[in-house]
Protein backbone atom coordinates (compact mmCIF):
# COMPACT_ATOMS: atom_id res chain seq x y z
CA UNK A 1 0.00 0.00 0.00
CA UNK A 2 2.90 2.70 1.07
CA UNK A 3 6.11 2.29 -1.24
CA UNK A 4 9.31 3.91 -0.90
CA UNK A 5 11.73 3.91 -3.97
CA UNK A 6 15.07 5.21 -2.84
CA UNK A 7 13.68 7.60 -1.18
CA UNK A 8 16.21 10.35 0.94
CA UNK A 9 15.47 13.30 2.40
CA UNK A 10 18.11 15.97 3.82
CA UNK A 11 17.60 19.38 5.77
CA UNK A 12 19.75 22.26 4.62
CA UNK A 13 20.97 23.99 8.01
CA UNK A 14 22.70 27.20 7.32
CA UNK A 15 24.03 26.10 4.40
CA UNK A 16 24.88 22.36 5.03
CA UNK A 17 22.98 19.28 4.01
CA UNK A 18 21.85 17.34 6.78
CA UNK A 19 21.21 14.02 5.70
CA UNK A 20 17.86 12.18 8.18
CA UNK A 21 16.84 9.79 5.51
CA UNK A 22 19.43 8.18 3.22
CA UNK A 23 18.41 6.38 -0.01
CA UNK A 24 15.19 3.93 1.59
CA UNK A 25 13.06 1.58 -0.19
CA UNK A 26 10.39 0.48 1.99
CA UNK A 27 6.83 -1.51 1.25
CA UNK A 28 3.99 -1.54 3.69
CA UNK A 29 1.06 -3.80 3.14
CA UNK A 30 -2.69 -3.12 3.43
CA UNK A 31 -3.99 -3.79 6.96
CA UNK A 32 -0.91 -4.26 8.50
CA UNK A 33 0.83 -2.12 11.95
CA UNK A 34 4.18 -1.30 10.61
CA UNK A 35 6.27 -0.12 13.25
CA UNK A 36 9.62 1.77 12.63
CA UNK A 37 12.13 2.01 15.99
CA UNK A 38 14.79 3.85 16.20
CA UNK A 39 17.30 6.04 19.04
CA UNK A 40 16.09 9.54 19.61
CA UNK A 41 17.82 11.05 15.67
CA UNK A 42 17.99 7.97 13.76
CA UNK A 43 14.88 9.65 10.70
CA UNK A 44 11.68 8.12 12.23
CA UNK A 45 10.18 11.26 12.19
CA UNK A 46 11.17 12.65 9.10
CA UNK A 47 10.12 8.69 7.31
CA UNK A 48 7.01 9.32 9.13
CA UNK A 49 6.12 12.50 7.71
CA UNK A 50 7.52 11.81 4.43
CA UNK A 51 4.91 9.77 3.96
CA UNK A 52 1.87 12.60 4.81
CA UNK A 53 4.16 15.26 2.59
CA UNK A 54 4.49 17.26 5.90
CA UNK A 55 8.31 16.68 4.67
CA UNK A 56 9.54 16.67 0.70
CA UNK A 57 11.61 14.57 -0.05
CA UNK A 58 15.02 15.61 -1.48
CA UNK A 59 14.31 12.42 -4.07
CA UNK A 60 12.80 9.26 -4.62
CA UNK A 61 8.96 8.10 -5.35
CA UNK A 62 6.33 7.38 -2.38
CA UNK A 63 3.40 5.39 -4.00
CA UNK A 64 0.17 5.13 -1.76
CA UNK A 65 -1.97 2.85 -3.53
CA UNK A 66 -0.37 3.22 -6.95
CA UNK A 67 -0.56 6.69 -6.88
CA UNK A 68 3.06 8.75 -7.06
CA UNK A 69 2.44 10.77 -4.03
CA UNK A 70 5.10 13.28 -4.79
CA UNK A 71 4.20 13.72 -7.92
CA UNK A 72 0.43 15.48 -6.82
CA UNK A 73 -0.50 19.13 -7.09
CA UNK A 74 -1.99 20.98 -4.23
CA UNK A 75 -5.59 19.45 -4.10
CA UNK A 76 -4.63 16.02 -5.21
CA UNK A 77 -2.75 16.76 -2.17
CA UNK A 78 -5.20 18.01 -0.02
CA UNK A 79 -7.49 15.09 -0.90
CA UNK A 80 -4.83 12.37 -0.29
CA UNK A 81 -3.99 13.76 3.06
CA UNK A 82 -7.84 13.23 4.27
CA UNK A 83 -6.66 9.38 3.62
CA UNK A 84 -3.94 10.10 6.12
CA UNK A 85 -4.56 10.42 9.57
CA UNK A 86 -1.91 11.19 12.32
CA UNK A 87 -1.45 11.37 16.04
CA UNK A 88 1.54 12.86 18.18
CA UNK A 89 3.58 12.82 21.26
CA UNK A 90 2.12 16.08 22.85
CA UNK A 91 -1.23 15.44 21.18
CA UNK A 92 -1.50 18.44 19.32
CA UNK A 93 -5.22 19.36 20.36
CA UNK A 94 -6.30 22.63 20.80
CA UNK A 95 -6.54 24.12 23.79
CA UNK A 96 -9.53 26.23 23.43
CA UNK A 97 -11.82 23.97 21.67
CA UNK A 98 -13.91 21.73 23.16
CA UNK A 99 -13.27 18.05 23.12
CA UNK A 100 -16.03 17.38 20.19
CA UNK A 101 -14.78 20.62 18.36
CA UNK A 102 -11.15 19.53 18.11
CA UNK A 103 -12.65 16.18 16.81
CA UNK A 104 -14.63 18.11 14.52
CA UNK A 105 -11.91 20.26 12.81
CA UNK A 106 -10.93 17.99 10.24
CA UNK A 107 -14.09 17.67 8.72
CA UNK A 108 -14.73 21.21 8.93
CA UNK A 109 -11.95 22.16 7.06
CA UNK A 110 -12.82 19.37 4.41
CA UNK A 111 -16.31 21.21 4.21
CA UNK A 112 -17.76 18.43 3.00
CA UNK A 113 -20.26 17.04 5.20
CA UNK A 114 -23.41 19.27 7.03
CA UNK A 115 -23.63 20.53 10.39
CA UNK A 116 -25.94 17.50 11.89
CA UNK A 117 -23.50 14.84 9.80
CA UNK A 118 -20.64 16.40 11.03
CA UNK A 119 -22.10 16.10 14.57
CA UNK A 120 -23.23 12.77 14.58
CA UNK A 121 -19.83 11.63 12.90
CA UNK A 122 -18.18 13.10 15.98
CA UNK A 123 -20.48 11.22 18.72
CA UNK A 124 -19.61 8.26 16.70
CA UNK A 125 -16.19 8.78 16.85
CA UNK A 126 -16.15 9.60 20.43
CA UNK A 127 -17.88 6.82 21.33
CA UNK A 128 -15.46 4.61 19.34
CA UNK A 129 -12.51 5.57 21.65
CA UNK A 130 -14.71 5.65 24.88
CA UNK A 131 -15.08 9.32 25.00
CA UNK A 132 -18.71 9.58 24.56
CA UNK A 133 -19.09 11.24 28.32
CA UNK A 134 -16.12 13.80 27.49
CA UNK A 135 -17.56 15.75 24.18
CA UNK A 136 -18.05 19.07 26.14
CA UNK A 137 -14.52 18.98 28.08
CA UNK A 138 -11.81 20.95 26.97
CA UNK A 139 -8.26 19.31 26.63
CA UNK A 140 -6.72 20.80 29.90
CA UNK A 141 -9.48 18.63 31.52
CA UNK A 142 -8.47 15.02 30.28
CA UNK A 143 -5.75 13.00 31.35
CA UNK A 144 -2.65 12.14 29.08
CA UNK A 145 -4.76 8.40 27.75
CA UNK A 146 -8.01 10.71 27.12
CA UNK A 147 -6.02 13.34 25.11
CA UNK A 148 -4.50 10.91 23.16
CA UNK A 149 -7.81 9.46 22.89
CA UNK A 150 -8.85 12.80 21.51
CA UNK A 151 -6.12 12.79 19.06
CA UNK A 152 -7.52 9.79 17.56
CA UNK A 153 -10.74 10.25 16.73
CA UNK A 154 -9.33 13.30 15.59
CA UNK A 155 -7.32 11.33 13.00
CA UNK A 156 -10.07 8.86 12.43
CA UNK A 157 -12.35 12.18 11.11
CA UNK A 158 -12.20 12.40 7.29
CA UNK A 159 -12.57 8.41 7.66
CA UNK A 160 -8.43 7.54 6.39
CA UNK A 161 -7.36 4.01 5.47
CA UNK A 162 -4.04 5.38 6.98
CA UNK A 163 -3.07 6.28 10.57
CA UNK A 164 0.73 7.74 11.66
CA UNK A 165 1.75 7.40 14.90
CA UNK A 166 4.58 9.78 15.95
CA UNK A 167 5.50 8.54 19.34
CA UNK A 168 1.92 8.26 20.23
CA UNK A 169 2.50 6.77 23.93
CA UNK A 170 5.64 8.04 24.41
CA UNK A 171 4.19 10.58 26.55
CA UNK A 172 1.53 8.39 28.50
CA UNK A 173 2.41 5.89 31.75
CA UNK A 174 3.15 2.06 31.42
CA UNK A 175 -1.20 1.52 32.12
CA UNK A 176 -2.10 3.92 29.70
CA UNK A 177 0.41 2.98 27.48
CA UNK A 178 -1.60 -0.55 27.18
CA UNK A 179 -5.19 1.15 27.06
CA UNK A 180 -3.72 3.05 23.88
CA UNK A 181 -1.91 0.13 22.13
CA UNK A 182 -5.01 -1.65 22.80
CA UNK A 183 -7.61 0.74 21.10
CA UNK A 184 -4.80 1.20 18.16
CA UNK A 185 -5.09 -2.54 17.74
CA UNK A 186 -9.04 -2.27 17.63
CA UNK A 187 -9.31 0.01 15.37
CA UNK A 188 -6.90 -1.84 12.80
CA UNK A 189 -8.72 -5.00 13.19
CA UNK A 190 -11.93 -3.25 12.77
CA UNK A 191 -11.49 -0.64 10.26
CA UNK A 192 -8.88 -2.81 8.28
CA UNK A 193 -6.41 0.58 8.58
CA UNK A 194 -3.06 0.59 8.10
CA UNK A 195 -1.29 2.13 10.72
CA UNK A 196 2.88 3.20 10.50
CA UNK A 197 4.28 3.87 14.12
CA UNK A 198 7.08 4.81 15.44
CA UNK A 199 8.44 4.49 18.86
CA UNK A 200 11.90 4.30 20.70
CA UNK A 201 10.29 1.69 22.79
CA UNK A 202 10.40 -2.54 21.84
CA UNK A 203 8.16 -3.16 23.88
CA UNK A 204 5.32 -1.13 21.72
CA UNK A 205 6.00 -2.93 18.77
CA UNK A 206 6.12 -6.12 20.31
CA UNK A 207 2.34 -5.22 21.68
CA UNK A 208 0.57 -3.98 18.42
CA UNK A 209 2.99 -4.44 15.06
CA UNK A 210 3.09 -7.16 12.24
CA UNK A 211 6.45 -5.68 11.10
CA UNK A 212 9.31 -3.97 12.30
CA UNK A 213 12.20 -1.87 10.29
CA UNK A 214 14.83 -0.99 13.24
CA UNK A 215 16.59 2.29 11.89
CA UNK A 216 19.59 3.89 13.07
CA UNK A 217 21.16 7.02 11.45
CA UNK A 218 19.12 7.71 8.63
CA UNK A 219 19.26 3.86 7.30
CA UNK A 220 16.71 0.62 8.04
CA UNK A 221 19.87 -1.59 9.48
CA UNK A 222 16.71 -4.36 9.63
CA UNK A 223 13.05 -5.64 9.26
CA UNK A 224 10.75 -7.98 9.63
CA UNK A 225 7.99 -9.93 11.28
CA UNK A 226 8.14 -8.71 14.80
CA UNK A 227 8.36 -12.08 16.13
CA UNK A 228 11.79 -12.84 13.89
CA UNK A 229 13.39 -9.61 14.96
CA UNK A 230 12.31 -9.65 18.51
CA UNK A 231 13.16 -13.25 19.37
CA UNK A 232 16.32 -13.22 16.64
CA UNK A 233 17.58 -9.87 16.33
CA UNK A 234 20.36 -9.73 13.92
CA UNK A 235 21.97 -6.31 13.79
CA UNK A 236 23.72 -4.50 17.13
CA UNK A 237 21.33 -1.47 17.22
CA UNK A 238 18.42 -4.29 17.46
CA UNK A 239 19.95 -6.77 19.59
CA UNK A 240 20.08 -3.06 22.14
CA UNK A 241 16.23 -2.67 21.56
CA UNK A 242 15.65 -6.01 22.81
CA UNK A 243 17.93 -6.06 25.68
CA UNK A 244 16.25 -2.77 26.77
CA UNK A 245 12.60 -4.38 26.68
CA UNK A 246 13.96 -7.30 28.44
CA UNK A 247 15.26 -5.02 31.25
CA UNK A 248 18.61 -7.15 30.83
CA UNK A 249 21.32 -4.13 32.29
CA UNK A 250 24.84 -3.74 31.07
CA UNK A 251 25.96 -6.56 34.00
CA UNK A 252 24.08 -9.39 32.74
CA UNK A 253 24.10 -8.72 28.65
CA UNK A 254 27.65 -10.31 29.32
CA UNK A 255 27.32 -12.79 31.70
CA UNK A 256 28.52 -15.60 30.04
CA UNK A 257 27.12 -17.72 33.09
CA UNK A 258 31.41 -18.54 33.69
CA UNK A 259 30.60 -20.37 37.00
CA UNK A 260 27.58 -22.30 36.33
CA UNK A 261 28.58 -25.86 35.15
CA UNK A 262 27.46 -27.24 32.28
CA UNK A 263 26.07 -26.52 28.50
CA UNK A 264 24.45 -23.38 28.47
CA UNK A 265 21.56 -23.40 25.87
CA UNK A 266 18.88 -20.74 24.78
CA UNK A 267 15.23 -22.39 23.69
CA UNK A 268 13.10 -19.66 22.14
CA UNK A 269 9.04 -21.37 22.07
CA UNK A 270 6.41 -20.02 19.92
CA UNK A 271 2.72 -20.44 19.81
CA UNK A 272 1.34 -23.20 20.93
CA UNK A 273 4.36 -25.05 21.29
CA UNK A 274 4.60 -22.49 24.32
CA UNK A 275 2.51 -24.66 26.35
CA UNK A 276 3.97 -28.30 25.77
CA UNK A 277 5.39 -29.80 28.09
CA UNK A 278 8.73 -30.54 26.29
CA UNK A 279 11.40 -30.39 29.25
CA UNK A 280 10.11 -32.56 31.50
CA UNK A 281 9.52 -34.90 28.47
CA UNK A 282 13.21 -34.26 27.08
CA UNK A 283 14.61 -35.08 31.18
CA UNK A 284 12.78 -38.18 31.20
CA UNK A 285 14.09 -39.28 27.99
CA UNK A 286 17.22 -38.32 27.97
CA UNK A 287 18.21 -37.99 31.96
CA UNK A 288 19.52 -34.63 31.81
CA UNK A 289 18.83 -32.06 34.57
CA UNK A 290 18.78 -27.79 33.87
CA UNK A 291 18.56 -25.19 36.04
CA UNK A 292 16.88 -22.14 34.67
CA UNK A 293 19.11 -19.03 33.99
CA UNK A 294 17.00 -16.42 32.57
CA UNK A 295 13.25 -16.55 31.15
CA UNK A 296 10.63 -15.14 29.98
CA UNK A 297 6.94 -16.28 28.80
CA UNK A 298 5.21 -12.99 27.01
CA UNK A 299 3.19 -12.41 23.78
CA UNK A 300 4.15 -10.73 20.67
CA UNK A 301 1.23 -9.46 19.73
CA UNK A 302 -1.53 -12.11 20.08
CA UNK A 303 1.19 -15.21 19.72
CA UNK A 304 2.40 -16.67 23.12
CA UNK A 305 5.99 -16.96 23.02
CA UNK A 306 8.46 -18.22 25.83
CA UNK A 307 12.31 -17.69 25.95
CA UNK A 308 14.65 -20.16 28.30
CA UNK A 309 18.02 -20.01 29.09
CA UNK A 310 19.24 -23.08 30.46
CA UNK A 311 22.25 -24.94 32.18
CA UNK A 312 21.86 -29.22 31.40
CA UNK A 313 23.92 -31.23 33.50
CA UNK A 314 24.46 -35.12 33.57
CA UNK A 315 22.15 -37.73 30.98
CA UNK A 316 23.05 -37.78 27.99
CA UNK A 317 23.23 -34.05 26.59
CA UNK A 318 23.45 -34.46 23.29
CA UNK A 319 20.82 -36.49 23.06
CA UNK A 320 18.75 -33.47 25.02
CA UNK A 321 20.17 -31.34 22.10
CA UNK A 322 19.05 -33.42 19.53
CA UNK A 323 15.84 -33.63 20.89
CA UNK A 324 14.90 -30.12 21.70
CA UNK A 325 16.25 -29.67 17.59
CA UNK A 326 13.91 -32.11 16.67
CA UNK A 327 10.72 -30.10 18.90
CA UNK A 328 9.12 -26.98 17.71
CA UNK A 329 11.67 -24.87 19.45
CA UNK A 330 14.51 -22.81 18.23
CA UNK A 331 17.57 -23.75 19.96
CA UNK A 332 21.05 -21.57 20.36
CA UNK A 333 23.70 -23.27 21.76
CA UNK A 334 25.58 -20.87 23.70
CA UNK A 335 28.02 -22.60 25.17
N1 LIG B 1 13.34 20.52 10.42
C1 LIG B 1 14.60 20.08 10.58
N2 LIG B 1 15.66 20.86 10.25
C2 LIG B 1 16.92 20.40 10.36
N3 LIG B 1 17.26 19.18 10.80
C3 LIG B 1 16.26 18.35 11.14
C4 LIG B 1 14.88 18.76 11.05
N4 LIG B 1 14.10 17.72 11.46
C5 LIG B 1 14.95 16.73 11.79
N5 LIG B 1 16.24 17.10 11.61
C6 LIG B 1 17.43 16.25 11.83
O1 LIG B 1 17.26 15.05 11.09
C7 LIG B 1 17.67 13.92 11.83
C8 LIG B 1 16.51 12.96 12.00
O2 LIG B 1 15.51 13.56 12.79
P1 LIG B 1 14.10 12.89 13.09
O3 LIG B 1 13.53 12.38 11.83
O4 LIG B 1 13.30 13.86 13.86
O5 LIG B 1 14.54 11.64 14.00
P2 LIG B 1 13.71 10.84 15.10
O6 LIG B 1 12.27 11.04 14.88
O7 LIG B 1 14.14 9.40 14.88
O8 LIG B 1 14.17 11.32 16.44
C9 LIG B 1 18.22 14.47 13.14
O9 LIG B 1 19.60 14.62 13.00
C10 LIG B 1 17.55 15.80 13.27
O10 LIG B 1 18.33 16.69 14.01
MG1 LIG C 1 10.80 11.82 16.13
Amino acid sequence: MINFHQVHKAYRVSGHDIPALRPTDLQIARGEVFGIIGHSGAGKSTLLRLINRLEEPSGGRIEIDGVDVTALDAAGLRRQRQQVGMIFQHFNLLASKTVADNVAMPLKLAGELSRTAIEQRVAALLARVGLQDHANKYPAQLSGGQKQRVGIARALATEPNILLCDEATSALDPQTTGQVLQLLAEINRELNLTIVLITHEMDVIRRVCDRVAVMDAGVIVEQGPVAEVFLHPQHATSKRFVQEAEHVDGDEQHDDFAHVPGRILRLTFQGEATYAPLLGTVARETGVDYSILAGRIDRIKDTPYGQLTLALTGGDIDAAIARFNAGDVHLEVLR
